[in-house]
């Protein structure tokens, strides 16, 4: 129940509004460095930071360089990194066994990490898709994506990442029954500690076009992703996805993407109140850059404001390609 407010001029709401000092006073929520997970790419090489053009300012760079990226956010302060695997088309088959190399891009990536900056925690990526030939995030056999047999390879992929060290284990796949298996096997294996937040609300969304462009994923994708990943106009499915995968194991939930879906991300946190994170992804993160690149828009200022926004909707972090830009922009303001 509200309770009841007196009537103006009694009430005046503008007074908590004046000034800076009695904003920063009445503030409700706070966006800090702590809230951010970074999601980098990581490809073969050295040396090598390559642009990648529908993403202005993220690149897809080789181990090394990720590793210094890694210490870059780490001294910003940012508390997790999350690896995403570029791979070149010859390294994609039908049978995906580079998904579960403990030498992929990714796997490397993680121990060097691991080693040259222990303190930041790494974030993965589980799901077929960049060393899938036909870019879905499970095994196609006649035109459909089977579910238990990818499972047995995610449960494999996610193995070979917690042994390269791995903190937080990542299924983006959206496939049923793999919270389950992976957390038994992780268990199984000894690696108790081992985080899984999970892609649970994974709606099939247009606005991760960007991000198949940096893993070099939109030309290679057959069809779509609608029969694994959610319907946009659904939220109560959402809840009953999050419900799973929490009973399943998962340690952290995710929805994704962000923006757009706060509504589900309010609906997530309030019924459930386990950690929650949304996913701003790359569609989001362009169209902010594209439209400031323009003019048209101030892109700190709307880059805080949408960062703020998943905040107020409950999510206790953001898994955003700003990480970097935002953080610096924060420690300037203290
Ligand atoms: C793939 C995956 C995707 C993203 C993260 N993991 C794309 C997809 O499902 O097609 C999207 C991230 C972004 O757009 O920033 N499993």
């Amino acid at each position: 129940m509200r309770p009841t407010i007196s009537q103006f001029p009694a009430t005046r709401l503008r007074r908590t509004r004046q000034s800076a000092a009695i904003r920063a006073l009445t503030r409700q929520n706070d966006l800090s460095v702590d809230d951010f997970i970074w999601p980098v790419f990581v490809r073969s090489g050295e040396g090598i930071e390559e642009p990648i053009p529908s993403m202005p300012g993220v690149f897809r760079r080789s181990v090394d360089k990720v590793v210094d990226a890694a210490r870059e956010a780490a001294d910003l302060g940012i508390p997790a990194i999350c690896i995403f695997p570029y791979t070149e088309i010859e390294e994609r088959t039908e049978e995906c066994a580079g998904a579960w190399d403990p030498e992929n891009h990714a796997n490397r990536a993680i121990r060097a990490i691991k080693a040259a900056v222990p303190e930041i925690a790494i974030m993965t990526d589980v799901a077929l898709d960049t060393y899938n030939i036909n870019g879905h995030d499970g095994f196609v056999k006649n035109g459909e994506i089977v579910n238990d047999r990818t499972v047995e390879a995610l449960v494999k992929m996610t193995l070979a990442q917690a042994e390269a060290g791995a903190d937080i284990i990542g299924p983006s796949d959206m496939m049923d029954g793999r919270i389950a298996a992976m957390r038994a096997a992780l268990e199984e294996a000894g690696h108790q500690n081992v985080m899984i937040l999970s892609y649970s609300a994974k709606y099939a969304s247009a606005f991760y076009g960007p991000f198949r462009d940096a893993v070099g994923a939109s030309g290679a994708l057959v069809g779509d992703k609608k029969t694994y990943q959610m319907d946009p106009a659904n939220s109560d499915e959402a809840l009953r996805l999050i419900e799973r995968d929490l009973s399943e194991g998962a340690d952290m939930v995710m929805v994704k993407p962000g923006m757009p879906y706060l509504d589900i991300c309010r609906r997530v946190k309030d019924t459930f109140g386990a950690p929650t994170y949304a996913y701003q992804v790359s569609g989001e993160y362009s169209m902010i850059k594209a439209a400031a690149q323009n003019g048209w828009i101030d892109e700190e200022h709307v880059m805080m404001e949408s960062l703020m926004a998943f905040k107020r909707a409950g999510c206790n972090g953001i898994l955003t390609y700003f990480a970097p830009e935002a953080a610096r922009l924060l420690a300037s303001k203290r």
